[in-house]
């Protein structure tokens, strides 16, 4: 992965520029990365502060022989190989909150975004987003967000190259990704869950605009998120979790 490169001083969004070059057949592996982008976006419509040079933002395409229902796996095999990542280089103790955001001490220090393009049973090609933040200092995050995120730098009080990191995410997630290919997520289920932001505790949700609540036990090989209440098992998909 990472083996075909496209650096851009500024974009609006490295996933776009990854669904035009995944449309122009780039092969797997081909990255973009960026030193800030004016339009940054997240899961849900949300947009993802990312005009500031001291992040890692970068998307690359992966073209898996898997069926459309499996693709969002990746995105926890993404997590993993952020926390890999961070535990490598760092004594810090990240956890991810489901589905798709690294914390530290209950702040978001990265967010991955993954995008499809399929038919029915096959997988046209993927595009992985990741946005993490590295080098920032607190004055360098706007007011509304400031209280709810973190950087590598905040939390250590060192400044690390920010190419370094993710050459070495990159080298965690293709050995991840070989694997989660050969073996399915099973094999990672634990890795996963020993990283898991609120396991084990209650959480509330809602489905269908009803609330209900449940004890947080674990993820299910399919990447659902699963709660228990009185003995009774419940999956969670899409469903709007009530963190804090
Ligand atoms: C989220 O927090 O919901 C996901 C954030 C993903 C951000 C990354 S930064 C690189 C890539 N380009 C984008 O516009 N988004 C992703």
């Amino acid at each position: 992965l990472g083996q075909t490169l496209e650096y851009h001083e500024q974009v609006e969004s490295t996933q776009d520029i990854a669904h035009m070059r995944a449309r122009e057949n780039a092969p797997e592996g081909y990255l973009i990365v960026t030193d800030s982008q004016l339009k940054g976006r997240g899961r849900l419509q949300r947009r993802f502060q990312s005009e500031n040079k001291n992040g890692g933002w970068f998307s690359f395409i992966l073209r898996p022989d898997i069926p459309p229902l499996h693709a969002q796996k990746l995105t926890l095999i993404t997590a993993i190989a952020l926390i890999r990542t961070i535990k490598q280089k760092t004594t810090l103790q990240p956890q991810i909150k489901w589905p798709n955001d690294v914390l530290i001490n209950g702040r978001k220090l990265a967010g991955i975004l993954t995008e499809m393009q399929a038919e029915q049973d096959r997988i046209h090609y993927m595009v992985i987003g990741v946005g993490i933040n590295i080098n920032h200092r607190p004055d360098e995050f706007s007011d509304d967000i400031k209280d709810k995120v973190t950087s590598l730098l905040i939390e250590t009080g060192d400044h690390f190259k920010r190419r370094h990191f993710i050459q070495d995410f990159l080298k965690n997630f293709e050995a991840l990704y070989e694997a989660f290919l050969k073996e399915g997520f099973l094999t990672f289920k634990e890795e996963w869950e020993q990283s898991a932001f609120r396991l084990g505790e209650e959480l509330t949700y809602k489905k269908n605009k009803q609330t209900f609540s449940g004890t947080f036990i674990g993820i299910h090989e399919d990447g659902a998120l699963v709660v228990e209440k009185d003995g009774i098992k419940d999956y969670l998909y899409s469903a709007e979790i009530d963190w804090f």
